[in-house]
C-alpha cells in the first residue's frame, strides 16, 4: 500500500521536496537553491528550466536517497511562490520568456495609471489592488513585446500560468493546463466571488481567454505524473499557493486565526472564513483554499523583503557569511539604536503599496557598523509586521497571537524582537516547513487519510512561545520613529 506523500515547495529562493509518512511526520527532504537575475533596475527574473529542473531533481533525489519507489507514494502535493508569471508554447512546452518574478517592478508606471482609473473595480472583483506584484500586468507586458506573440496567444498556441500551473503541465507532459483557486486569486484576473476568470478584467488587460488555465479546487485529482519521470505514475492531489499552504499548515482553519511566514518575503495571513473581508486599510482579500467547490477566504498583508533582506546583507554587503550570523551580531545592539533600514529594495508592499519606493538606511553615525546594520535589518521585518497587524486590527480583526514559520524563525533574537516590537505573543512552529506540511495535509485529506480538516490540530507540535518583554511605552517610541522615517522616505 502506498504510504508516503511527497510535498514539493517551489519557493523564490529554493525548491524543496519533503517525504511524509501516514502520520505526516517529515522523514527526509531534499533542497536546491535557485538563482534570481536582475537584468534591469526593478526587474526580477528566473529561468523556467532551472525551476523545473530543481523540482524534478528534488523529487528524484529524495526518492533515490531514501530508496522510495513511486509505487510507495500515494500523492504528490504542490505548493509554490505565487504571482510569478510564465508564458509557454503549447506544442513544445518551452517558455517564451524568463519567468517574471512576483518582486518584479517593470510595470510600475502602468500600475500608477491603473490605480487612478480602475483600483475600485480591481479591489471589488479580485480583492487585490493595482500593483506590479500581481500577474496581470506581467503577462500583458509579455504579450505586448511582439505582435506575433499576441497573435499566437489569441490563436490558442500559448499557455499562461503561475508556477503551480507550469509544474503541473510539465509533470503531466502537457496533458493538464490547470491551476487552483488560491493561485488564481493572485493574478488580478480572477473574480474571487464568482470563482472564474473575469471577462471585464481580461479585456482591461487585453488578455486572450485562450491563454488561461482551468481553475480547479485546491484538493482534487489534479493530474498524474508521466510514468517515465519517477518510474511509475504518481497522482497529484493538492496544490496551494505557499502562503495559503502555510495558513493551513499552521492549523489556522477557523476565522480570526493568523500566521506570518518569514521566507523570501513576509506574508501575514488571517483566515476570514466563508466571508470576503474588504479591507479599508490596504490589505488584500484572497482565496485561502477551495475544497469541494467551497471557498475559505483570507485577509493578507504582503511584505516583499524579509529573508531577502538577510540575503542582501550576505550577498551584496558581504557583512555576514550566513544568515545565522545576524543573530550573534544583532544581540550586541539595543532597540534604541538610531539606525533604521527601510527595505524598499523592490518597492513597498502592504500597507503602503509604493512600487517605486527605494530602500534607504537612516540614522547612521560614526559608530554604525555591521552589528547595527544587521539589527536594523532584522528589526525592519518586525516593524513591517507591526504595520500589517495594525492594519488588520483597524479592519476589525482581533489578534491575540501570531503563529510564525519560515527560514527566519530559527533566529531567536528576531522572534523576541518580533514579540517586543509588535507587543503580541509569538508562537513559533517547531515545524519550520509549515508550507510543505499544509499542502501535504491537504493531499492526505484528499486521500481520505484524514477526512476532516480539524485533524490538522492533532498533527501539529506544540510551538515555542515568545512574549513581549519591552514595555508598551518603549515600543510606542520605537514604532513612532519607524513610522516617521517611512513617511519621510515616501514624502
Ligand atoms: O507572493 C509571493 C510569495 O508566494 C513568495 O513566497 O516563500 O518565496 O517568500 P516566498
Amino acid at each position: 500500500m502506498p504510504d508516503y506523500i511527497i510535498a514539493v515547495d517551489q519557493g523564490t529562493s529554493s525548491s524543496r521536496a519533503i517525504l511524509y509518512n501516514r502520520q505526516l511526520q517529515p522523514i527526509a527532504s531534499h533542497n536546491e537553491e535557485l538563482a534570481l537575475s536582475y537584468p534591469h533596475s526593478g526587474w526580477v527574473e528566473q529561468d523556467p528550466e532551472a525551476i523545473w529542473q530543481s523540482v524534478l531533481n528534488c523529487i528524484q533525489q529524495l526518492m533515490r536517497q531514501n530508496e522510495i519507489k513511486a509505487t510507495q507514494v500515494a500523492a504528490l502535493a504542490l505548493t509554490n511562490q505565487r504571482e510569478t508569471t510564465l508564458l509557454w508554447d503549447k506544442a513544445t512546452g518551452k517558455a517564451l520568456y524568463p519567468a517574471i518574478v512576483w518582486q518584479d517592478r517593470r510595470t510600475a508606471d502602468q500600475c500608477v495609471e491603473l490605480k487612478q482609473s480602475h483600483e475600485a473595480i480591481l479591489r471589488q472583483k479580485t480583492g487585490l489592488l493595482a500593483d506590479p506584484y500581481f500577474s496581470a500586468t506581467k503577462l500583458q507586458w509579455m504579450l505586448d513585446q511582439q505582435a506575433d506573440i499576441r497573435r499566437r496567444a489569441g490563436a490558442g498556441e500559448l499557455c499562461f500560468g503561475t508556477i503551480d500551473c507550469f509544474l503541473l503541465w510539465r509533470l503531466t507532459a502537457g496533458k493538464v493546463h490547470a491551476t487552483e483557486a488560491s493561485n488564481a486569486s493572485r493574478t488580478l484576473l480572477f473574480n474571487i466571488h464568482q470563482q472564474q476568470w473575469d471577462p471585464e478584467l481580461l479585456s482591461l488587460f487585453n488578455i486572450p481567454a485562450a491563454l488561461l488555465p482551468q481553475v480547479c479546487d485546491s484538493a482534487a485529482e489534479l493530474g498524474i505524473t508521466m510514468p517515465d519521470l519517477f518510474g511509475h505514475p504518481i497522482p497529484i492531489l493538492s496544490i496551494l499557493g505557499d502562503q495559503q499552504a502555510a495558513l493551513l499548515g499552521q492549523a489556522c482553519i477557523e476565522p480570526g486565526m493568523l500566521k506570518s511566514t518569514y521566507g523570501t518575503g513576509c506574508f501575514a495571513v488571517v483566515n476570514t472564513g466563508k466571508q470576503v473581508l474588504n479591507s479599508q486599510h490596504q490589505l488584500l482579500s484572497t482565496v485561502a483554499w477551495r475544497i469541494k467547490g467551497e471557498c475559505t477566504y483570507a485577509l493578507e498583508g504582503s511584505i516583499f523583503m524579509a529573508g531577502a533582506t538577510v540575503q542582501w546583507l550576505r550577498d551584496k554587503l558581504g557583512i555576514i557569511r550566513q544568515a545565522s550570523d545576524t543573530e550573534t551580531l544583532a544581540k550586541k545592539v539595543s532597540y534604541q539604536q538610531s539606525e533604521l533600514l527601510i527595505p524598499a529594495f523592490t518597492g513597498l508592499g502592504a500597507p503602503h503599496w509604493q512600487p517605486k519606493a527605494q530602500a534607504a538606511l537612516f540614522g547612521l553615525t560614526r559608530n554604525s557598523g555591521r552589528e547595527e546594520i544587521c539589527a536594523a535589518a532584522l528589526r525592519s521585518v518586525a516593524y513591517q509586521t507591526q504595520d500589517l497587524l495594525q492594519a488588520m486590527r483597524k479592519d476589525g480583526i482581533e489578534l491575540s497571537d501570531i503563529r510564525v514559520d519560515g527560514g527566519m524563525t530559527t533566529n531567536q533574537w528576531f522572534l523576541q524582537a518580533l514579540a517586543d516590537l509588535t507587543q503580541t505573543k509569538v508562537l513559533s512552529s517547531k515545524q519550520p516547513d509549515a508550507t510543505a506540511f499544509g499542502t501535504a495535509f491537504l493531499a492526505a485529506y484528499q486521500l481520505g487519510w484524514y477526512p476532516q480538516l480539524s485533524a490538522i490540530n492533532t498533527l501539529r507540535q506544540k510551538p515555542t512561545q515568545f512574549t513581549p518583554e519591552l514595555s508598551p511605552h518603549q515600543q510606542a517610541i520605537c514604532y513612532q520613529n519607524w513610522c516617521q522615517t517611512i513617511n519621510k522616505l515616501l514624502a
